[in-house]
């Protein structure tokens, strides 16, 4: 049975004080806050947006630029005291939490977008920069970054280089890594790097940049980002198709699809999940038992995309399709979709979600296996997500810690239904502490030792966020 976070042993406590003194002689008072000292403030960087256990570092650098990271790896890289990057804290599977005590390297003051090139399509930032403000700034500039998370308006350009993140623009326009062209990062040591390029093109040696995309904070520090830029769109329409079971849903989306129609996102959310969407004050049909939320891009009329996309609905069964109106009604509709996550959570006590993926044929199949896992533990159970990437946030609810044992199981058989039909244990919110022990259920034994072995390449002493991804061992899990 799985139900507990595993066990990172902590640093010891003596020599992780010396490394912030240290820190503090080299960096100055103001940008290093010590546990001993200032314990209030340094409990805000404990934890992220799951539900992995909380640890206060026994330091936190402020950095503000290039320099303080390359002093901060390096000074505890001398001291062998662990190290946790931490862009705006919204990660799902504790990545950003220190696990093992040392040093948080906050980079939020690190927010700078340093150039916005129009001819070249690109954007050169620093990693503490806030997705929202990048999104803007560029679309300022008539250029458009498609990457949505729902954490949008808090999270770090830099933690979703790291997480590689994904969202519900996905769906047409791929996740992170396909928008990083290159970066300047900091190994564990002080040692700065220059990889990857400016131009469309390039295939110069191993691509480097993109082992370190999605590596979550465990391989280099990234200190500045390239980022690919699209034209912006101008014209977006959204609608909401409602069906009276989430298996009409599910066949719709595969509709959608098998149409060759290409909405920027299609979104899917389930019986449970509507129940959450009322709680939280939407106020949705009382028919419907599910929803897609849909949303088209391009240039000029999208009239007759829009009707391509409606009559799939019909030809699905929905029971109504309504399109947003204006600007308002169509940023509530998304208002509405990004709070599903903590609505959810209001719903009971604890709540662990999942973001598993399966090709996008088998979505239907992916939900009857859920109901069967449902029925048969006796769990609650509900999904909602990027139905059209074929990546789904299923949610396991309890309010009784005698429900785990069931909890667990359902997790552990939906995981399994997950890889034979062909999936993938995370589709955006990486591995980190929560997931680390199923890895093995995926990947091949050889694969993980390869990976093991690219992170000794990096990071020999195993100091750069420890605890995250690999895992000694057969150990517990909990997802946020
Ligand atoms: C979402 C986050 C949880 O899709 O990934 O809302
Ligand atoms: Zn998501």
């Amino acid at each position: 049975m799985i139900s507990l976070q595993p066990d990172i042993p902590r640093v010891d406590a003596a020599r992780a004080e010396r490394a912030v003194i240290a820190l503090d002689r080299a960096l100055g008072g103001s940008k290093v806050l010590s546990a001993r000292e200032a314990r209030a403030r340094c409990e805000a960087y404990a934890r992220d947006e799951s539900e992995t256990a909380p640890q206060v570092p026994d330091g936190v650098v402020l950095a503000t630029d290039s320099d303080d990271v390359v002093t901060c790896l390096r000074i505890c890289e001398q001291h062998e005291v662990p190290v946790t990057p931490r862009g705006g804290g919204s990660g799902r599977t504790g990545g950003a939490v220190p696990v093992a005590g040392g040093v948080v390297l906050a980079l939020e003051g690190m927010r700078g977008i340093k150039e916005i090139a129009r001819e070249d399509l690109l954007v050169v930032v620093e990693p503490g920069v806030v997705l929202g403000d990048m999104m803007k700034a560029v679309e300022a500039e008539g250029l458009f970054y498609p990457v949505d998370p729902s954490s949008l308006g808090y999270c770090a350009v830099g933690g979703n280089v790291a997480e590689n993140a994904g969202g519900p623009s996905a769906f047409k326009y791929g996740v992170t890594r396909e928008y990083v062209l290159g970066c300047e990062a900091v190994l564990m040591g002080g040692t700065r790097l220059r990889a990857g390029r400016r131009t469309v093109k390039g295939v110069t040696g191993y691509d480097v940049v993109a082992t370190m995309v999605g590596s979550e904070g465990t391989l280099a520090v990234f200190t500045e980002l390239t980022l690919r830029l699209l034209p912006k769109p101008t014209a977006v329409r959204t609608l909401v198709a409602l069906f009276s079971a989430v298996a009409h849903a599910g066949k719709c989306v595969s509709e959608i699809v098998a149409r060759g129609l290409q909405p920027r996102c299609l979104e899917l959310v389930d019986d449970g999940a509507l129940v959450a969407l009322r709680a939280n004050g939407a106020a949705i049909d009382e028919r419907a038992s599910a929803l897609l939320l849909i949303e088209i891009d391009g240039v000029g009329d999208l009239d007759p995309l829009l009707e391509q996309i409606g009559d799939a609905c019909v030809s699905a069964g929905a029971i109504d399709v309504v399109v947003a109106q204006d600007e308002a009604q169509r940023a509530r509709l998304w208002s509405a979709r990004r709070e599903l996550s903590p609505a959810v959570r209001r719903l009971c006590k604890s709540k662990l979600s999942e973001d598993v993926v399966v090709p996008r044929s088998k979505v239907a199949e992916l939900l009857a296996a859920c109901d069967r896992i449902r029925d048969e533990e006796q769990v609650r159970m509900l999904a909602y997500g990027h139905a059209g990437d074929g990546n789904l946030h299923v949610n396991f609810l309890w309010d009784h810690d005698d429900d785990l044992p069931r909890v667990d199981r359902a997790i552990e058989r939906m995981f399994h239904a997950t890889l034979a039909l062909g999936g993938t244990l995370s589709g955006e919110h990486g591995i980190g502490v929560l997931k680390a022990p199923y890895l093995p259920l995926e990947q091949s034994p050889e694969l993980i030792a390869l990976q093991r072995r690219i992170k000794d390449a990096f990071d020999p002493k195993g100091l750069l966020n420890p605890g995250k991804i690999f895992l000694p061992g057969g150990a517990p899990h909990r997802a946020c």
